[in-house]
């Protein structure tokens, strides 16, 4: 990488270099854990048309109807006091769950991704909320300590049919990170005071998983390109892929991305656009749908969209969602598939059903 790195200096299409690579989609579903049977089929059935490869699930408890999805409820991993690797302390429901859930999306063509918990659960109260803030969480030695415990609990759970822990199961996981949007409330100075914190728990992660496991470790992005790539990160040796997450327009161009890619090819590191989205109606949502997915293929980036639906999308709020079947599902759809096909400036290909 680093001949390539000094190479690309010389070359204006630096990017290029990464001959053969392509592209891909994929997308989210913060409650994906709690699908029913036939919205697992309608989700993963959609996805695999449109030739999306990842879905990004999470670790956190629902208890109710989410997004118009009517979901089968479950506890938190931690569901009443910080567990700190007692086995017995922790609610292994969310990761049953997801047994069954990547060996459905297996047979689809799709990989999961977990990320292990989100900012919002520690602003919401969850165990580690409730003790210490959203700021002594990053800052303090024990909880740090405890969320290892817990990552390394996640990491070893043997899972149900396969018999195996996840840290094995590379043909079903397509990576790791500690955290969805890590210290992101807390602001982009405190984020790059605090990077620390981010490759001490890939650290974690990679020394569960080895240095051959087919799994990626990733750092679940924050709130646009220039907070989610951190110069700690691209040095940090246990990560390997920087996330980046962008709603912004100003964001969503290929010069805007084009900086970041080169920066994370210098470092050695992928560089993956984890969530993105766009609001508004159905006609400016198209349009704006191709533009920025052209933005994001024209900076050959992998992208996960936020997010798909197995139902029609209520429309709740500033929402980005589209569900399968939704006005905008054949467009997200083409351009899911002209991603496939487009060059990458990041091999992915050995991660990818
Ligand atoms: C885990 O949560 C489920 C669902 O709420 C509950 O039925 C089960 O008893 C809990 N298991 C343990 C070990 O607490």
């Amino acid at each position: 990488m680093r001949a390539l790195a000094i190479l690309g200096l010389l070359l204006p299409l630096q990017h290029h270099l990464v001959v053969g690579a392509n592209t891909f989609a994929g997308s989210s579903l913060y409650y994906a854990a709690g699908l029913r049977s036939d919205e697992r089929t309608t989700l993963l059935s959609g996805m695999q048309s449109a030739g999306m490869k990842v879905l990004r699930v999470w670790l956190d408890g629902q208890s109710y109807t989410q997004k118009g999805t009517d979901i089968d409820p479950f506890p938190d991993l931690e569901p009443t006091t910080i567990c700190n690797g007692v086995a017995s302390c922790y609610n292994d429901t969310v990761l049953e769950r997801l047994d069954d859930l990547m060996i459905d999306a297996h047979s689809y063509g799709i990989k999961v991704l977990p990320p292990h918990t989100r900012f919002n659960a520690l602003a919401a109260g969850d165990v580690y909320g409730k003790e210490y803030g959203t700021g002594y969480f990053y800052e303090q030695a024990y909880p740090q300590q405890a969320f290892d415990a817990r990552l390394v609990h996640i990491l070893n759970h043997v899972h149900t049919t396969l018999g195996k822990p996840w840290k094995e199961l590379n043909q079903y996981i397509f990576g790791f990170e500690a955290e969805n949007e890590a210290m992101i409330g807390k602001g982009q100075e405190y984020i790059q005071q605090h990077q620390q914190w981010q490759c001490d728990r890939a650290n974690t992660i990679h020394g569960q998983l080895g240095d051959n496991s087919g799994i990626l470790v990733m750092t679940g992005g924050e709130s646009w390109l220039s907070e989610s790539v951190q110069p700690d990160w691209l040095s940090c040796d246990a990560l390997d892929v920087i996330s980046i997450h962008a709603y912004g327009a100003g964001d969503l161009e290929t010069s805007a991305i084009q900086p970041y890619v080169e920066q994370a090819q210098a470092a050695g590191k992928k560089l993956i656009m984890e969530e993105c989205g766009t609001p508004l109606s159905v006609s400016a949502r198209n349009a704006n749908l191709k533009s920025f997915a052209n933005a994001i293929t024209g900076a050959e980036l992998a992208w996960l969209y936020w997010e798909v639906l197995p139902n029609a999308d209520p429309h709740n709020g500033y929402d980005y969602e589209i569900g399968i079947g939704d006005p905008s599902w054949s467009t997200l759809q083409g351009l899911a598939q002209e991603a496939l096909q487009a060059p990458g400036a990041f091999d992915f290909s050995a991660y990818l059903l």
